[in-house]
Parts: structure tokens; sequence; C-alpha cells
């Protein structure tokens, strides 16, 4: 195996380096009759409207994810793919609806003839666009769950591009930011640039194509998208600028009803999302290897707990490597959270210092013998209703407006999804992964994800959660848990407190500023960690719910924040 350290490491550090600071607290929203928390408010006001006019979390997610489309087009997305984790009464199923790399794609897709990557290949431009799954996998998830008619479910979102909304801070600033790379496309300079500028923040914008894009879906369902006049358009636009996406890839799409990964920890049932993602396993085998080390009585602050869960963060990922979609990966749930393996990772790690990553192989190398970065461009939704019932939805274009190509006669952008892949096995991606054959592209194929949508419940209380920020959604999302399970945080103090994160390579503790002491920091050097700072680590969305129906919805302060809702106070 062959690693750029380098290469991986400088593209961490660029990209965290515009990371914005983490904002202050507030009180989580509480209330009796379910509750929303998304990235954006008026999304989040569409998912309570959905909840008071009887729909239940299904209802209401899919309502919230569509109008994230209309007013978050930087990820909220019907040109991209998600994962959900669903929990109605004692079901509990997982539905991915993750892009697959089209037809025409192949393990050379992104190389040049001498087999060196091809610069931007996989991440601007039509050829780096999975097909999109968000357009059956938001209706799938509503035929299975949903109770409101279809069109119902849809018209928030189409009301809001029809009539337009206020272009928030956050959009604004992501336009401004992907300027350079947006308009080298005519057709997303047009609607997006119109005099040359962004939007102003505040200006109120209607979307009309996008409009008569969600009236049609509405009425036929997804076969307004993956059929007919948008998917040909879809097609041509594509192959304009060198794309491989095809109408027949579009119609051949179908979303998967999986069974989630399942473990028990500190007391907790979970249930995450499974292949093609690697969130869940990453979460669970982290959990029980915290807890092999006695986390639970490790004290809260100083360097211990740090090093402890660093250390299994190496081991879970170094395990990544070998995972990509189910019917390539090289292990799974099985191998990686069967007991004995979380025994041999928990008893490698040295309680009082820093193992070399070089030293850390994957599973299959171990049984047989022996970069990260983060931008706005996921969104996490997480919902539950009157009767308990929790969808954790995460969705995502990969980069922030994906591939940047912005298709007219359908009112959304392309993804670029794969560069999920491990477009040069062995070489870290946008995320500074570095990733195994087990994810090389293949047509038909998922990419491998860190998504990490999740639903816990014990008797009485359960919680869905999850979020956006690539490599470090699982991390985030395990220390949230263990903050609320262990520490007594309500949920937004969970949320709010500080972060860190490890993955395997490179080789480096990355703490947001305000998380390490610089007594904390100095013992973590001492045993033999290297510790680089971040601005901000991840943003996850959290609902709870509490026998006798009390909920609760708190949203990350990082990044701008989000919204969370209730449907009704308590008082
Ligand atoms: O599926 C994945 O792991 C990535 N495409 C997620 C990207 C992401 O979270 C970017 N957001 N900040």
């Amino acid at each position: 195996m062959s690693i750029s350290r380098t290469g991986c490491f400088a593209i961490v550090l660029v990209l965290l380096g515009s990371l914005p600071l983490a904002a202050a607290s507030r009180p989580p929203a509480q209330g009796g009759g379910g509750a929303v928390a998304s990235d954006e408010r008026l999304a989040t006001e569409v998912g309570l409207e959905i909840l008071r006019q009887g729909g239940n979390a299904a209802d209401a997610a899919v309502a919230t994810a569509l109008a994230l489309v209309v007013v978050e087009p930087e990820a909220g997305n019907l040109g991209g793919g998600g994962l959900a984790v669903i929990k109605f009464g004692d079901e509990v199923t997982y539905l991915d609806f993750r892009e697959t790399a089209p037809a025409a794609a192949h393990r050379k897709t992104y190389l040049d003839e001498a087999g060196e990557p091809v610069p931007e290949a996989s991440l601007v431009g039509p050829l780096a666009a999975g097909v999109p799954g968000s357009p059956s996998g938001l209706f799938e998830l509503h035929r299975r769950y949903g109770k409101l008619k279809w069109r119902v479910v849809v018209e928030p979102a189409r009301r809001l591009a029809a009539d337009g909304f206020a272009v928030s801070r956050r959009l604004h600033h992501g336009l401004v930011a992907k300027k350079e790379v947006l308009t080298r496309f005519s057709e997303t300079a047009d609607r997006w640039f119109p005099e040359g500028e962004a939007p102003a923040p505040g200006a109120m914008l209607r979307i009309p194509e996008l409009a008569a894009t969600l009236a049609d879906y509405a009425s036929e369902g997804p076969t307004a998208i993956t059929s007919g006049d948008r998917a040909r358009a879809i097609e041509e636009v594509s192959k304009r600028y060198g794309g491989i996406l095809t109408a027949d890839d579009l119609a051949a799409y179908a979303p998967v009803w999986r069974e989630p990964v399942r473990f028990e920890a500190f007391g907790w049932q979970v249930a995450s999302a499974d292949l093609p993602s690697s969130g869940g396993i990453l979460v669970g085998s982290t959990a029980a290897i915290v807890d092999r080390l006695s986390w639970r009585d490790t004290p809260r602050f100083g360097a211990q707990r740090v090093h402890l869960i660093a250390e299994a963060w190496r081991r879970a990922f170094a395990d990544r490597f070998l995972l990509g979609d189910p019917s390539a990966a090289k292990a799974g749930a099985d191998e990686l959270l069967a007991s004995s393996w979380l025994d041999q990772r928990s008893a490698s790690v040295d309680p009082m210092k820093a193992s070399a990553s070089s030293s850390v192989e994957p599973w299959e190398h171990a049984v047989a013998s022996d970069g990260v970065s983060e931008s706005s461009d996921t969104t996490h939704l997480s919902v539950v209703d009157a009767d308990g019932n929790l969808v954790a939805l995460t969705t995502t274009l990969n980069g922030l407006f994906g591939c940047a190509l912005y298709v007219p006669e359908a009112g959304f952008f392309l993804n670029n999804e794969m560069d999920d892949f491990a477009t040069v096995p062995g070489r870290p991606n946008l995320y500074g992964l570095v990733q195994g054959e087990a994810n090389e592209v293949a047509a038909g194929k998922r990419m491998l994800s860190s998504m990490s949508p999740t639903v816990a419940w014990r008797e009485g209380e359960a919680v869905a959660l999850g979020g956006r920020g690539g490599s470090r959604i699982p991390t985030a999302t395990l220390q949230v848990l263990l903050n609320f399970w262990l520490d007594d945080d309500n949920l937004q103090a969970a949320l709010d407190r500080p972060r860190v994160h490890h993955q395997w390579l490179p080789d480096q503790i990355f703490s947001e500023d305000d998380a390490l002491s610089p007594e904390t920091k100095a013992e973590l050097e001492a045993r033999g960690h290297e510790i680089t700072w971040v601005g901000s680590l991840a943003q996850v969305h959290a609902v709870r719910w509490s026998a006798g129906g009390q909920v609760e919805a708190a949203v990350d302060p990082r990044g701008g924040g989000g919204a969370s809702g209730v449907v009704r106070p308590l008082f």
C-alpha cells in the first residue's frame, strides 16, 4: 500500500484552514408534538408544518429534505444521494439512496494514459457526478412510511421555489466562495450570477424551473426527473462537458432497503448506516473499543480520554480501508464488530502512548499477519413525531454545489460524489481519506460514504442524529452520543461541546480550537500524538423523544448553525 502522506496532509490543511469557528450555544427547543432539526429555518418550518397537518416523521423528513433542495441548493439535492435510518415503532430500517457509478465508469475513468489522476476530473464537471439517488430515494421513503399524500409532502418545497425565499447568508457566501469554479459553466453562471454577482443575503429568489420540476415530481413521482425531457437534458448537459451520465443510468437507478448496522453501547440500542457507508461501522467499533478501554471510568477532562478515543479511531479508520460497495467490500460489520476483533483491537492500545498509524494495519492484513476536510456540502436532518417515530437522514452533493454544473431544465446541481471512490487507490481523496481497492470505481457501484445517520434508544427514550463533515461525521456523531449517554449533557450541550478527530491517516489528532487546554495538548504530545488545530469538526443535528411524548430538537452551533423546532410548547 503506498500512501502519499504529504499530499494527504496538504489537502487537509488547505481545506481546514477555511472553517468557521464554533458559535455560542442556545437552549434546546422542547415540546410535545414532534420536532425537526435541520440546516435551515425555512426547511425546519416546512417539516413542522407537515407534522402539524398530521404527517408522521417520514412525511416531515421528506418535506424538509425537499425544502432544502430549494433553500440550501449547495447541499440539499435532487441531483445527489443520501442515507436514512428510520425507527417506526419497533421496526428499524435503513434506506440507501446513495449515488451509483454510471454504466460507462471504470477504474481508469479519472486517470490519464500514464495512470496519473487527471486534475479535478472527479471533482469538477459532470464526469464527477454519480447517478442521483435522491429522486427515487425520497419517494421510496415516503412510499413505505408516509401517511400524508405524496403531493402534500412535496407542495411546501414547490411553493418555496415558486413564490421565492430569502437567500441565506450561507448560500450567498457559498456562491461567492465557489464563484470561480461555478462560473466555468454558463448554465450555472446564468442562474446563480445573473449580473455577474451572487444574490445578496436576504434577496428574494424564485426558482421557477425547480418549481416546475417539483410540480411534476408531485404528480408523477421520480420519473418526472429520471425519464423524459429532464433525464434527456441531464444527459445532454453532461455530454456537453465531457460527462458520462446518461438517461439510461437515471432510469436504471434504484434505492435499496438494507439492514442497518446494529449494536449495543452503554445501555443503548443503536442502529446506524451500514455499507455503502463506513459511518455505522466506525461509530459502532469505536464505541465498543472505548468501552473496553474503561471510558466510563476515565476522567472527563484531560488527556486520557482524548488519547483513548484517538487510538480507537486510528484502528477503526484503518479498517475503513477495506470498505466499499457491499458487493466489493473486503470486510463488513460482521467482521469489524465481532467481539474477538474488537478485543484484539482494544488490547493493542497502549493506554499511555500513541501507536504509529503506519503500524496499524487494516483487518485483512492484521488477521493474516499483521486528511481530512470539511465544507458545508452535505446536510443532515433529524425528525421525531408525536408517536416517537424517528428519521435520521443525511443527504449530499459531496462538495459544495457538487460538481458545479447546474441543470437549468431540472433546477438543481449535479453531485461530485465520484470523488468518494478511491479514484486512485492508496491516494487521499477530498477528505484526506486513504481508501482501498474495495472502493475502486466500477459501473453501478456505490461509492463508500462516511455519512452516519443514527438512531439510538433505550426504555422510554430515543434520539436521532447525524451530520455533515465528510470523514469527521462518524467521529462527531460518536462524541455527541458519548456526551449525551455518559456525561449528563442535555442534547444541545452534547452538540456544543468541543470535539477532536483522528482518522488513521494522516496520523494526527485534529482538535477544535477550544477542545484542548495547553496542559492536555502538552500531555498528548508527550505521548507521541501530533495535534492539528481546526476551526470546527462536523455539524450534527439531533432530536430526542422521551416517554410521555416530550420531544427536543437541537442543532449544532458550528458553521452557521441550523434551525430546530418543535410542534407545540409544553407550557
Ligand atoms: O458520503 C460522504 O462521506 C461524503 N460525500 C460526505 C460529504 C460531506 O459530509 C461534506 N460536508 N460537509
